[in-house]
């Protein structure tokens, strides 16, 4: 969990921004919720000096980016780096190719914990070799680094990514749209379309190697029910959770969505199990994740334009305890006891998001 400068910023990155979202991490109570990981996305660079080493853009961190490490630290938060496997970056700064090891060790002697790695500028070049090679620079420096692979779902990296880094983007890029249509670029994909190309890769994902559907788009405007249906969504996917919004001017609305602590337990519940699509009824869906203690997360969503009743089984969920006992975790409350199912009003766009316990036997008295 963490954040991401890319959705809200784009190239507009520098120490001053940094800085100032660390503070906002903390003052808003988002690391204390588990936003650890404060990542620079693309556009930090600047030139490579006489020994080939990068340094960072002079203009947009005067000071280096081993300041921005060291304030980042004090404030217990992680610091996240972008680099390409290509000779050039998305954003047409210096890729690694070739630099491999000097900008692992650069990193590193920075204090870098987490690097995205992007894929533009790749022509020739075979995703699971170049991605490797960064996996193993990276851990020839003896430092810990999340290495984040970014090559957009196109070589399939769930077939191959496990061990070579520890989360991969399954898509192109999130818009700030529902659906395709809606986006602004040509490129960018709505988040029910990365939605419905999760289905079936459950499966690849576990604790330590992640499937990635890509950065929250929740504060950045949409409307407040599809933030609640996204970032609930994106807790039953077990997504890494990278905030994109601006941290320093976010509404209590915003805040509420992504500090929801029972939706995010959902996310980092010990089991690590991927939640998946149980039913699918056109504009009606279930979705639903394994929870450690037999408890299960269970979402209805509606994709509808209008307001429905969504209901839903035990039975369709596998589920078997005698008698369940329902949380609603946007309302923040227990619902009572269910014997073979329940049902909602779920408001179009929207979700209603359950947690399903086994009620608690009592105890046989005397
Ligand atoms: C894209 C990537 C985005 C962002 C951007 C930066 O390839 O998918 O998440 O990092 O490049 O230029």
């Amino acid at each position: 969990m963490g954040w991401n400068s890319w959705n809200k910023f784009q190239c507009d990155v520098s120490e001053g921004l940094i800085r100032q979202t660390a503070d906002a991490l903390v003052s808003t109570g988002l690391r204390d919720a588990g936003y650890i990981y404060l990542n620079i996305d693309d556009c930090w660079h600047g030139k490579r000096d006489a020994q080939g080493l990068i340094q960072p853009d002079p203009k947009r961190f005067p000071n280096g980016l081993k300041a921005v490490a060291d304030y980042v630290h004090s404030k217990n938060l992680k610091l996240g780096i972008y680099s390409d496997a290509g000779t050039l970056t998305c954003g047409k700064r210096p890729g690694s190719h070739g630099f491999e090891e000097k900008d692992a060790r650069q990193y590193a002697s920075w204090g870098v914990d987490y690097l995205k790695y992007d894929w533009c500028s790749t022509e020739g070049l075979k995703a699971e070799e170049a991605y490797t090679t960064m996996r193993n620079a990276l851990q020839k420096t003896g430092r810990p680094i999340v290495f984040s692979i970014c090559e957009w779902g196109t070589s399939q990296p769930w077939t191959w990514a496990a061990p070579v880094g520890n989360l991969w983007r399954t898509t192109g890029d999130i818009g700030l749209c529902w659906e395709k249509k809606a986006c602004k670029h040509e490129w960018e994909m709505g988040w029910m379309n990365i939605l419905d190309l999760q289905v079936g890769l459950d499966t690849y994902a576990g604790p330590g190697h992640w499937n990635d559907p890509d950065m929250l788009q929740v504060g950045n405007g949409l409307s407040e029910v599809e933030d609640r249906a996204h970032f609930s969504l994106w807790a039953l996917l077990a997504a890494p959770l990278l905030a994109g919004n601006d941290l320093r001017n976010m509404s209590q609305a915003t805040k509420e969505t992504l500090t929801n602590r029972d939706v995010i337990a959902v996310d980092q519940d010990p089991l690590g199990i991927e939640g998946s699509k149980v039913r699918d009824d056109g504009a009606k869906e279930i979705w639903a994740k394994p929870l450690k203690g037999g408890a299960k997360a269970v979402i209805l969503l509606n994709r509808g334009e209008a307001p429905v009743r969504i209901k839903v089984t035990w039975a369709e969920l596998g589920w078997s305890a005698p008698t369940t006992v329902v949380r609603d975790l946007w309302r923040k409350q227990d619902m009572g006891s269910f014997r073979d199912g329940t049902f909602a009003e779920v408001a179009p766009h929207g979700v209603v998001m359950l947690r399903l316990s086994p009620a608690p036997v009592p105890a046989v008295g005397r």
